[in-house]
């Protein structure tokens, strides 16, 4: 397939989704790769087809003693330069091809082997310095295209149907929505129903939250979505991350970080923020996938301006 958004970078994982010593197989613009740590927080990644009859080495598994990684097929192992590693020898050339990372943070980068375009965003350090990691929540595999998957992030009007049984939104205000190239900020004024008990029972987290809430959205185009809130227990930031991984199926996973107003709150942020957003991500995801093929709009809502920059950011890329 040609590339989507050719030298964009793009967030592939972060450390804590790789474990030690196991292999992790992701998909960029239709090639497959896989990755691993090492004891010592080493990250390596390999094109995943084995070079001599091309099983897929994410299914074998890595040789702490030698950092290698052996195919499942024949049990040839390649170390993290993809060079063969064989009865004590290790050859002088790669068989395979490494993916080229950017570490930062934990969060694992890359441009898929294409030239930089633009740089790896700092959005992450700077919005989630002083908080804490909480954890990956909706690690999901969208059969969608990569500009549908990215719409639902920009798009201030979707809460009403696609998340109505998890916030109850009542009214929706944009104070503001600012962007500057690649970056966009948006913040969000939410008004909620009043929970039934029914709702409480169901949801519990939505005791976490006011009746009225702000929420800024910043934007780093393509890759991520930031969604930072404070509700009354402590403050919340979500990072999406949004790759395309084929022509028609995109990958998404949510990092979220908390700093709790005290640290009585912090289990009870852990359990309730990272399952509701893994229901938020559930639900785009059902909204994105059993859409039909799209046609010219006959209604324009408010505020679909914020969604038609982002589709314009991807057109004119
Ligand atoms: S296919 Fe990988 S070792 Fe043979
Ligand atoms: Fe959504």
């Amino acid at each position: 397939m040609e590339a989507i958004l050719l030298g964009a970078p793009w967030l592939i994982a972060h450390r804590s989704m790789l474990g030690i010593n196991k292999p992790y197989k992701i998909t960029l613009n239709g090639q497959d790769y896989v990755l691993w740590q090492n004891q010592q927080g080493e990250v390596f990644a390999l094109d995943n087809i084995c070079p001599h009859m091309q099983a897929p080495l994410s299914d074998g598994w890595i040789c702490s003693d030698r950092g290698t990684i052996a195919c499942p097929f024949h049990a040839l192992e390649f170390d993290g330069q993809g060079r063969l590693h064989n009865a004590g020898k290790v050859g002088s050339q790669p068989l395979t091809s490494p993916l080229e990372l950017v570490i930062q943070d934990d969060c694992i980068w890359t441009y898929g082997g294409y030239t930089p375009k633009i740089p790896v965003p700092n959005l992450i350090s700077t919005l989630s310095a002083g908080m804490s990691f909480l954890g990956v929540a909706g690690e999901k595999s969208i059969r969608g295209t990569f500009v549908d998957s990215i719409s639902i992030n920009y798009d201030y009007n979707h809460q009403n149907g696609t998340h109505r049984e998890l916030f109850g939104i009542k009214a929706n205000r944009i104070p503001v929505f600012e962007h500057d190239g690649y970056h966009a900020q948006v913040v969000q004024e939410l008004d909620r129903a009043d929970s039934t008990w029914n709702d409480i029972l169901k949801n519990p987290v939505v005791l976490t939250a006011p009746k009225t809430y702000t929420g800024i959205l910043e934007y780093a185009f393509p890759a991520l979505t930031t969604f930072r809130a404070d509700f009354p227990i402590g403050e919340v930031l979500q990072v999406h991350a949004l790759y395309p991984e084929t022509a028609t199926q995109t990958k998404t996973f949510v990092l979220v970080y908390s700093q709790p107003k005290h640290p009585i709150f912090k289990p009870l942020m852990g359990r309730f923020i990272l399952s509701a957003v893994g229901t938020v991500v559930e639900q785009d995801t059902r909204a994105i996938e059993t859409s039909y093929p799209h046609q010219p709009a006959k209604i324009r809502l408010p505020n679909e301006e914020i969604m038609f920059h982002a589709q314009k950011l991807y057109r004119e890329w």
